[in-house]
C-alpha cells in the first residue's frame, strides 16, 4: 500500500492524498460507510459505486465472525469475493464492538471473552485471533486490537489500559509478519491510537505508535461521548505527531462539522454509522442543512431532497415523497435516505478535497460548518 500527499492547505493541517491498495486507489480525505455484516445498510453495492461514489467501505470482524462465519467467508474467497465490492475494504478489529457488549465481556492480558449476542455463545478475541481472523475476512485494511476506553474513564485505568493496547499491538504485528496473505493481494495493518482525553496519555501513545513505522495509523476512542472541544483538542495533538506522509484515520467520527474540523487538523479517513442510522430514522443531512423529513413541514415540498449534489437519490425523489415513505413505512424510504446520506457525505469530503487542491479549504471551510450544521 503506498500514500502520496498531493497537497497542504496553508492556512489550515488539512491534507490531500492517494491511498493505493491491491484493490484500487482511495483518494483522501475520505469517508468510508460502515458495512458492519458485510453489507451497507439499505444500499446496494452496484449503488454504493455507482451514485454514492464510494471508494472504501468498512467491515466488522466481531460481527462477520460470528455470522457468516470464517469458514463461509474463506469458502469464498473472502469477503470481497462473497458481497461483490471488488473497491478497497477495511475491517474494524472487533476491539470497539465486544467492549459495548457490557456485562458480558471480561478483559485480560490474553484477550477478550464475550458472549455472541446472537446465541449467547462463548468466544475468546486475542490479538493473535483477531489477526488471523482478519486475513481470511481479506480486507486490504485491517485494525489492530485495543481496547477504546469509556468516557468519562479514571487517569490511571486510562494508563493501565493504553499500556495493554500497546503490548497488544506488538503481538498483532508478530503474527501479521509472520503469517502470508490467503488470497494473494497484500494486508496493511494500522495501528490505533488511545489515551482517552488525557494530553500525556494520548502523546505517549501517538509517538508509540509511530515508532512502529506501520503504512497508517489510526486514533480511536473520540467521540464517545466527551466535549467536540476535546475531540479536536486530541486528535490535534495526536495528528502533530503521527508521520506526516502516512494516512491518518480517525474512527467512528462524525457529522458533517466534525470531519471539516478534523480535516483542517490533519485527518484523511473518517468511518461512522451517523448518516445510515439517522437515514433509517428519517434524519438527513443536506448542503443546506438538517432536515428530520418526518416533520409535516415537508408533506407538500415536492422539491428534490438536495439538489446541490446533483446525484440520483438526492435529486430524482421529493422530500414530500419520501416523507411520504417513511409515514408508511415503507422499505423504500431507508434506501433512498441511505443513500442520499451516504452520497452527501461523500460529496463534502470531496468538496474539502476539492478545496485543499485549490488551496481555498481555510476560507471555505467555516461556511460549509455552519451551513452542514443548520436545522431546517
Ligand atoms: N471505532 C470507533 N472508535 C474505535 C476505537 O477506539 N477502536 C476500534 N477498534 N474501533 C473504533
Amino acid at each position: 500500500m503506498t500514500f502520496e500527499l498531493q497537497a497542504r492547505d496553508a492556512g489550515t493541517k488539512a491534507r490531500a492524498g492517494r491511498l493505493t491498495t491491491a484493490h484500487g486507489p482511495i483518494e483522501t480525505p475520505i469517508f468510508m460507510p460502515v458495512g458492519t455484516a458485510g453489507t451497507v445498510k439499505a444500499v446496494g453495492q452496484r449503488e454504493l459505486k455507482q451514485d454514492v461514489h464510494a471508494q472504501i467501505i468498512l467491515g466488522n470482524t466481531y460481527h462477520l465472525y460470528l455470522r457468516p462465519g470464517l469458514d463461509v467467508l474463506q469458502a469464498a474467497g473472502g469477503l470481497h469475493k462473497f458481497n461483490g465490492w471488488d473497491q478497497p475494504i477495511l475491517t474494524d478489529s472487533g476491539g470497539y464492538q465486544v467492549f459495548s457488549l457490557g456485562a458480558t465481556r471480561k478483559i485480560k492480558e490474553e484477550g477478550v471473552t464475550f458472549r455472541s449476542h446472537i446465541d449467547g455463545s462463548k468466544h475468546l478475541f486475542s490479538p493473535e485471533g483477531v489477526m488471523d481472523i482478519q486475513r481470511r475476512i481479506g480486507a486490504d485494511i485491517i485494525m489492530a486490537f485495543d481496547e477504546c476506553t469509556p468516557w468519562p474513564c479514571e487517569y490511571d485505568y486510562a494508563r493501565r489500559s493504553l499500556d495493554m493496547t500497546h503490548r497488544w499491538l506488538k503481538r498483532c504485528m508478530a503474527r501479521l509478519d509472520s503469517t502470508e496473505p490467503l488470497y494473494g493481494y497484500e494486508q496493511t495493518l494500522f495501528p490505533i491510537v488511545q489515551g482517552s482525553t488525557f494530553a500525556d496519555l494520548r502523546r505517549q501513545s501517538a509517538e508509540f505508535v509511530a515508532e512502529q513505522g506501520r503504512a497508517g495509523n489510526a486514533i480511536g476512542g473520540l467521540s464517545v461521548g466527551e466535549p467536540a472541544a476535546q475531540m479536536y483538542e486530541m486528535a490535534e495533538l495526536v495528528c502533530d505527531i503521527l508521520p506526516p506522509d502516512k494516512p491518518r484515520y480517525l474512527m467512528g467520527v462524525g457529522t458533517p462539522a466534525n470531519i471539516l474540523e478534523n480535516i483542517a487538523l490533519g485527518v484523511d479517513m473518517f468511518d461512522c454509522v451517523l448518516p445510515t442510522r439517522n437515514a433509517r430514522n428519517g434524519m438527513l443531512f443536506t448542503a443546506q442543512g438538517i432536515i428530520n423529513i418526518t416533520n409535516k413541514k415537508w408533506a407538500t415540498d415536492f422539491s428534490p431532497i438536495d439538489e446541490t449534489l446533483g446525484d440520483y437519490a438526492s435529486t430524482f425523489y421529493s422530500k414530500a415523497y419520501l416523507r411520504h415513505l417513511f409515514q408508511a413505512q415503507e422499505l423504500l424510504a431507508s434506501q433512498i435516505a441511505s443513500m442520499h446520506n451516504l452520497t452527501f457525505y461523500l460529496w463534502l469530503v470531496g468538496e474539502a478535497r476539492r478545496h485543499i487542491l485549490a488551496g481555498t479549504f481555510a476560507a471555505w471551510k467555516p461556511g460549509m460548518v455552519e451551513q452542514v450544521s443548520r436545522r431546517l
